[in-house]
């Protein structure tokens, strides 16, 4: 979907619908809407009095136009209660309308910002709303699909605003909010792909495509790469599989050489079977999303970039594929992470932690900090939460907070989980340093405590995805499958970082 940005009177757009919206309660519509009821001798006020159109909370009230206007359509959304109106209602109801325009027919659309008039919300922000609710909320993954002639897509989205005063503001935010949204969206795009469509050399290709799109540095490194630098545990994991891993590194330097380096590592199974301790069938096919993390890591750098935000980052992603075979991991082996820490391999499902456990060693011997990883680590993400949060573990309260700041003010959600060092207890191992399963009580917890042994003192975050990675429908700006949850996140507390550093450039150079 295309976004564009013009000043004028959205009652004159010729789209092929015209968006207003409506407060729960009014009864005289104001604004915009006030001037497209005006235009339809008073459609809208009727529909009010008649209790059709009530202004509820993803409420869509369809108003032909019959040619008392250029455009055929008029659609008000409901915007609820003004008193519990935020940002996060610009986004959802953004998502909610597009779904709502699509379904209508109409291959374009006029609208106004929701919340930058009498909502009394900052324009610029509700803008970047907007645009990201529009954007992600309409996002369908229909390549490998025939093409529906039948089914429209909506094609352009105009956003029209009357007092021209407002209008760079809102220019900034749409700007920011489609380099966002474009980010969150291939991240879904290289979650939903099926694992024979997107091997870890896939992968790799797509990180470097996004690399020499934002001109930012990428290395990808190979087997060979990996056995010089001790990664016995992600070499373990791909020991099963015939695809042969990737280890991506991007690297984005908009910081100054004397500032730190944010390290983000992701989690990059292509497809994960479980291996020799194999999984059900049933839910199986839902692990071609098992690169959720390390995607995420990839669009955000290449987010971040394309911001040109004034900080340094490095992405990390270890890429492999789970599967059993004459040559895959057998529970019971012991391997040797790059720290030298032997790991017991318990059950081979448990394969996320194993492969990130060389991604953080190899985050640390760049100097990142602080690092933040990202996984669809555990079913225990789903027990605890359900689809609504991602869990977050650390060992640095500040980073924990940021991140949960940053998750708020993207409409995503991190919940904080226990890592008390009474864990270590359930992962004890009688043959090896750490083993790699704590069994079924505190998976979230302990999959975080086996993280923690791979970290040298340096502020880390682990952020649990595997409850919301993929979504069972369309809910809010999530649609149905994968979700690309985290990318807003991460870009949302890069740019607080960047923030801060500007606000005390010396503070940041200490750290
Ligand atoms: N990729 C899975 C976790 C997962 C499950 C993600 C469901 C998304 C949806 C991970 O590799 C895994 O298999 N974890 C095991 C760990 C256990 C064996 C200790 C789990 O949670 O069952
Ligand atoms: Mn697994
Ligand atoms: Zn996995």
């Amino acid at each position: 979907m295309e976004i564009r940005v013009e000043a004028g009177d959205i009652t004159q757009s010729d789209a092929g619908a015209i968006v207003v919206n409506l407060f729960e309660g009014v009864t005289r519509p104001v604004g915009a809407t006030g001037a497209v009821d005006r235009a339809l001798d008073g459609a809208i006020s009727t529909l009010i009095a008649q209790g059709a159109c009530k202004g509820r909370k993803d409420e869509h009230t369809l108003v032909h136009t019959l040619n008392r206007l250029p455009s055929p359509r008029v659609i008000v959304a409901g915007l609820g209660s003004a008193e519990r109106f935020d940002i996060d209602r610009v986004r959802s109801t953004s998502a909610a309308v597009a779904r709502y325009v699509r379904r209508s027919g109409a291959r374009s659309a006029a609208t106004i910002v929701h919340g930058a008039g009498i909502g009394g919300l900052d324009a610029e922000a509700a803008a970047e709303a907007l645009t990201v609710g529009s954007i992600l909320g309409s996002y369908r993954f229909l390549k490998h699909k025939r093409r529906d002639e039948d089914a429209p897509e909506l094609e352009t989205l105009t956003v029209v605003e009357a007092d021209a005063a407002r209008l760079p503001a809102i220019e900034r935010g749409v700007e920011r909010g489609r380099i966002m949204a474009r980010a969150a969206a291939m991240c879904r795009d290289m979650a939903n792909e099926p694992g024979n469509h997107l091997t870890p050399t896939m992968l790799a290709e797509r990180a470097t495509d996004l690399a020499v799109d934002a001109s930012i540095e990428v290395e990808v490194h190979d087997r060979t790469w990996m056995e010089e630098k001790g990664m016995g545990a992600l070499l373990g994991v791909a020991s099963g599989s015939q695809e042969p891993p990737r280890f991506i590194v991007m690297r984005y330097a908009g910081g100054g050489a004397r500032e730190g380096t944010l390290g983000l590592v992701g989690k990059g199974i292509t497809f994960d079977s479980g291996g020799i301790s194999i999984k059900p069938a049933a839910k199986m096919p839902d692990m071609k999303a098992d690169m959720s993390g390390g995607a995420a890591v990839i669009t955000a750098l290449w987010a971040i970039a394309r911001l040109g935000l004034p900080i340094n980052v490095v992405g990390i992603v270890p890429a492999t594929e789970n599967l059993p075979s004459g040559s895959a991991l057998k529970p019971g082996d012991v391997i040797r992470a790059m720290n030298g820490k032997t790991i017991e391999v318990i059950n081979t499902d448990a394969e996320g932690r194993l492969i990130l456990a060389d991604g953080l060693g190899y985050a640390q011997e760049l100097g990142a900090s602080p690092i933040v990883d990202i996984a669809t680590l555990t079913g225990a993400a789903t027990s605890a939460l359900g689809p609504y949060a991602a869990g977050i573990l650390g060992n640095d309260d500040a980073l924990c907070s940021a991140l949960i700041e940053a998750a708020e003010a993207s409409g995503e959600r991190l919940w904080p989980m226990p890592m008390y060092d009474d864990y270590d207890d359930l992962i004890k191992s009688d043959v090896a340093d750490v083993k790699n399963s704590g069994g079924p009580a505190a998976g979230m917890s302990t999959a975080a405590r086996f993280l923690f042994k791979f970290i040298d003192r340096t502020p880390w975050a682990h952020i649990d995805i595997a409850s919301v990675d993929m979504a069972s429908r369309d809910q809010d700006f999530l649609t149905k499958g994968a979700t690309g949850y985290g990318v807003l996140t991460l870009v949302n507390y890069a740019r607080a970082r960047a923030a801060s550093a500007a606000a005390a450039p010396a503070a940041a150079a200490e750290s």
